[in-house]
């Protein structure tokens, strides 16, 4: 276990001898380098899968910052307890309310108090769900304040209290919400300018236009008895942003009718025929 509450992650936590004087403090600040702080009670399991390839680099790169607050820090007694049984019996263990704001209340010192500057979030099967736009409106901000559950899950009280905003990765169980505040963040720091190579590859991809993405293929040209169809190998690149149009409007409309009936009625067409307006 870590012997402070928060540790940082990246390129400036790995130079403890070279530190300017303002990095040495608990809270090194980045100016303008989006942040990520995470209340859990598995600050080893950060930055995990964030820590390599693009993310990893950008993280490296002070492009982004990472701040685990170890919430086993707030608890009490001997054992810093941070949880008890459920009001009403049941099965499990709730966190408890008090420990988890004491958690946020330090997490939040010295951050912007507009949420929409910097958003509260409680990783929840019961919240919002995560898409692209969410993302979006993330990477916007100067940075966010994740809330990871356990067991049971968090005290109600403690939601209300700090008007924390529920998100949930999709409708299933994690037995933690550790997973679900990497793959947000990952979803949230691709989209910050410079952290991929390629920013055009992000305005096309798959949700950024409303629809699911084109296939792609790569060399062999042929591989199985498979070949790549021709139009990719025509060099008409006209004819190809076509194609991969209407490939992509063909796999939504199969795969995803609610995204295909929601692309149909943002360019004026009736989102239940194939008439125009
Ligand atoms: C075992 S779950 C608690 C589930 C809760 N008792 C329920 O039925 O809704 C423990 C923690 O995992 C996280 N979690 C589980 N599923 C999630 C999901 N689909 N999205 C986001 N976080 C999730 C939450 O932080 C939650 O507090």
């Amino acid at each position: 276990m870590s012997d402070t509450p928060a540790k940082s992650h990246g390129r400036l936590s790995i130079r403890p001898t070279a530190r300017p004087r303002e990095l040495m403090s608990d809270r090194p600040k980045l100016a303008g380098a989006w942040t990520a702080q995470v209340i859990t009670l598995l600050p080893d399991a950060f930055p995990g899968v964030l820590g390599h390839s693009l993310t990893g680099k950008a993280l490296d790169d002070a492009l982004w910052q990472l701040e685990t607050v170890d919430l086993r820090m707030f608890g009490e007694g001997k054992h810093r307890n941070v949880d008890d049984t459920p009001a009403g019996g049941g099965a499990g263990m709730v966190l408890r309310a008090d420990i988890v704001a004491k958690a946020i209340t330090h997490a939040q010192r010295g951050r912007p108090k507009d949420r929409a500057q910097w958003p509260l979030v409680y990783l929840s099967p019961r919240g919002k769900p995560f898409d692209q736009a969410m993302a979006q409106r993330f990477s916007a901000t100067q940075g966010i304040t994740l809330l990871c559950g356990r067991f049971e899950g968090l005290d109600e009280r403690v939601i209300e209290h700090f008007g924390i905003e529920e998100v949930s990765l999709g409708d299933f169980v994690l037995t933690g919400g550790e997973i679900a505040a990497q793959a947000l963040i990952d979803a949230t720091v691709r989209l910050i300018p410079r952290v991929l190579g390629n920013q055009a590859s992000v305005e096309e991809e798959s949700f950024s236009t409303g629809l699911l993405e084109h296939p792609h293929y790569t060399k062999p040209a042929l591989w199985e008895g498979r070949e790549i169809p021709d139009i990719l190998l025509s060099g008409h690149h006209a004819k190809i942003a076509d194609w991969r149009q209407a490939e992509a409007e063909r796999l939504t409309k199969e795969r995803r009718p609610d995204l295909w009936r929601a692309y149909r009625a943002k360019h004026g067409r009736d989102p239940d025929g194939d008439q125009e307006l």
